[in-house]
């Protein structure tokens, strides 16, 4: 079979100029070597063509195969009247390693490059690409997978690459991660939406919160409706609690508040003074008074937003 001579004019060029080259993109450098012997006339490595562009000749069809980092080898055709694009596909393997699949045709030239990805492996799916590092070749990892040669499994859970909800406890797999609600929430684990309160209840930080709408003139009429509906009057630990609290829009709460000894304490029995110990309060200024001795008990007002 003769050479087309356009053919044989590019594959001179080019095993004259490409013997070794470096191309670097975005701070990486790739280093291939197309070696002579490596280049057969009317021949195509079939079934690992990762891409096919238009190039003006067989260099330029090689230095795509640079840019494309799953390349490993080229085919190219010279496409007669085709104004000067010829068909050039990049393969990502080379016919070392594939030796039954390159096929005699006519007016194709295949190239392969040195390809340490022959030798090196990748695990757990990882895709070896040739060329890169000091190696002559880098493992690219499937997600969840990493290290040179995506040996080591990745834990989402401790590094918070995962993808489950706040509300969910994630735990660690083989090349993933499992996300499961947590208590008193129901869901797929990504997305988690409480499920512990009744119906018409509202929610905040795990506790379910019921306004009445009734009034109670005293407290102690306030603390038997709620006790009624197996809850207590709300003890706030939190400017967020506190704000939540007054967004039920609201005259006025009473609070789980009483006086014991002389100063205010929640009814969980923890400090609701500052100068007491308390770790959070929204006293009024000048709050709590005792307002002569007659003061027993504590409301949030929502018009002033604060404890009196
Ligand atoms: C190479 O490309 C072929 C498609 O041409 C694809 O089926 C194969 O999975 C690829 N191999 C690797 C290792 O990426
Ligand atoms: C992890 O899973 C991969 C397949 O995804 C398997 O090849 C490997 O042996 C597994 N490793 C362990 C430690 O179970
Ligand atoms: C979940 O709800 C149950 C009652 O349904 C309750 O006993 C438990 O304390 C709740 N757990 C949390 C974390 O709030
Ligand atoms: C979670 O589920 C709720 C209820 O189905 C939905 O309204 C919300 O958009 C979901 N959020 C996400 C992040 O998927």
């Amino acid at each position: 079979m003769v050479m087309d001579p356009l053919l044989q004019l590019y594959v001179t060029l080019s095993a004259l100029i490409f013997k070794f080259v470096t191309v670097c993109q975005d701070g990486e450098c790739r280093q291939l070597s197309f070696p002579a012997h490596y280049m057969y006339g009317n021949r195509r490595l079939m079934k690992h063509v990762i891409e096919t562009i238009k190039v003006v000749d067989l260099d330029l069809c090689e230095l795509q195969c640079y840019h494309q980092p799953n390349c490993a080898s080229i085919n190219f055709k010279v496409i007669p009247k085709s104004k000067g694009l010829h068909e050039c596909e990049l393969n990502n393997a080379t016919h070392r390693s594939n030796d039954n699949e390159l096929m005699n045709k006519d007016g194709y030239v295949y190239k392969g490059a040195e390809n340490a990805c022959d030798r090196a492996g990748c695990e757990n799916g990882g895709i070896c690409q040739s060329g890169f590092t000091d190696k002559g070749y880098q493992c690219v990892c499937l997600p969840g997978f990493t290290s040179a040669h995506c040996e080591k499994d990745v834990d989402e859970c401790l590094q918070g690459t995962h993808s489950c909800s706040a509300y969910a406890v994630c735990s660690n797999t083989n090349g993933s991660y499992n996300c499961r609600c947590k208590a008193n929430h129901t869901g797929d684990g990504r997305n988690c939406t409480w499920s512990g309160c009744p119906e018409g209840w509202k929610v905040h930080n795990y506790l379910c919160y019921y306004v009445t709408g009734e009034a109670s003139s005293i407290l102690k009429d306030a603390q038997e409706k709620c006790k009624k509906m197996s809850a207590t009057l709300p003890i706030i630990k939190s400017d967020s609690a506190n704000n939540f609290i007054l967004m039920l829009e609201r005259v006025w709460v009473w609070l789980g508040m009483e006086r014991k000894n002389g100063r205010m304490v929640w009814f969980d029995n923890t400090p609701a003074e500052l100068s007491e110990g308390a770790l959070y309060n929204a006293w009024n200024s000048g709050e709590p008074n005792n307002n002569e001795g007659n003061e027993d008990c504590a409301v949030l007002d929502f018009d002033k937003k604060k404890v009196e």
